[in-house]
């Protein structure tokens, strides 16, 4: 019997999920924790606000956000945590019982299952270069941003980080390799304000029995924490985007 043509998402969850029951889900922690705290400081949290996490893994950083935005005089704030495995859904649900103001969905980044202008913030960590058609989850996320809502995209593997380059061959799945320049570009053809990059350099230490498989040495991974993350932030115009279908008056 010929195996049935998967779709690009598909590929992704069936990779993903495999992440997932191999127990990548929660390690990934380890390895985007230093950059991901950088970036939350940069986000300026405030209680009440409502936060997307697109491609939210295990849930580690959808937690951190929820503590940020939790109850205050301002409101209780909520986060969705977004992710196209249903395997890393189930693993942050697990690990969330406690929390009140997170729901996780599984769905796309291509077709985010959400209503428009709801969100204050978006945070993406480590995600956004596996999407099939990253126009298409740009409109998305514009669609869903509020009017001003902020956008924080944090990117490991990039062009202008050569020792990131070497694990292209060992994914499983396609990824976009861009530069900084194409990314930037790519925000403000979406209509997106305010577009910005940034490094966000992973000052953990390396020590010298640490195991790795996705760097040719400890010198290069030394080298890709110091190059750092691209961080892309960019913000939504103050207007509304209307409903497919409808137009504001
Ligand atoms: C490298 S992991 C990072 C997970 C998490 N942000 C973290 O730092 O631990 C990439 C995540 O993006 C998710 N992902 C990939 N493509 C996606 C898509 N099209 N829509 C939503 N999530 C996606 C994967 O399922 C995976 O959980």
């Amino acid at each position: 019997m010929p195996e049935k043509s998967q779709t690009p998402d598909e590929k992704l969850q069936q990779e993903f999920n495999r992440w997932a029951v191999a127990g990548e889900g929660p390690k990934m922690e380890s390895h985007h924790l230093n950059i991901t705290e950088k970036t939350l400081r940069l986000m300026n949290l405030r209680p009440g606000e409502r936060v997307l996490d697109l491609g939210c893994g295990s849930g580690w950083a959808t937690r951190l956000l929820a503590r940020l935005v939790g109850e205050g005089p301002e409101g209780f704030g909520q986060v969705v945590g977004l992710d196209v495995s249903d395997e890393m859904v189930r693993l942050a649900r697990e690990a969330s019982r406690d929390f009140e103001n997170i729901l996780y969905v599984w769905g796309s980044a291509q077709q985010i299952p959400w209503e428009e202008n709801f969100f204050d913030k978006v945070l993406s960590v480590e995600s956004f270069y596996y999407y099939p058609d990253q126009d298409r989850a740009l409109l998305e996320l514009f669609r869903v941003m509020a009017p001003r809502g902020k956008l924080f995209i944090l990117i490991n593997l990039y062009r202008d980080n050569p020792y990131s380059l070497q694990w292209v061959d060992q994914l499983k799945v396609p990824v976009h390799v861009r530069s900084t320049t194409e990314y930037v570009e790519l925000l403000k053809e979406h209509a997106f304000e305010n577009v910005e990059s940034s490094r966000i350099s992973d000052d953990t230490p390396t020590p010298d029995d640490y195991q790795t498989k996705s760097f040719h040495s400890l010198d290069d991974l030394r080298a890709f924490k110091r190059e750092g993350a691209l961080l892309l932030t960019a913000s939504k115009p103050d207007l509304r985007t209307p409903a497919p279908g409808y137009t504001i008056y």
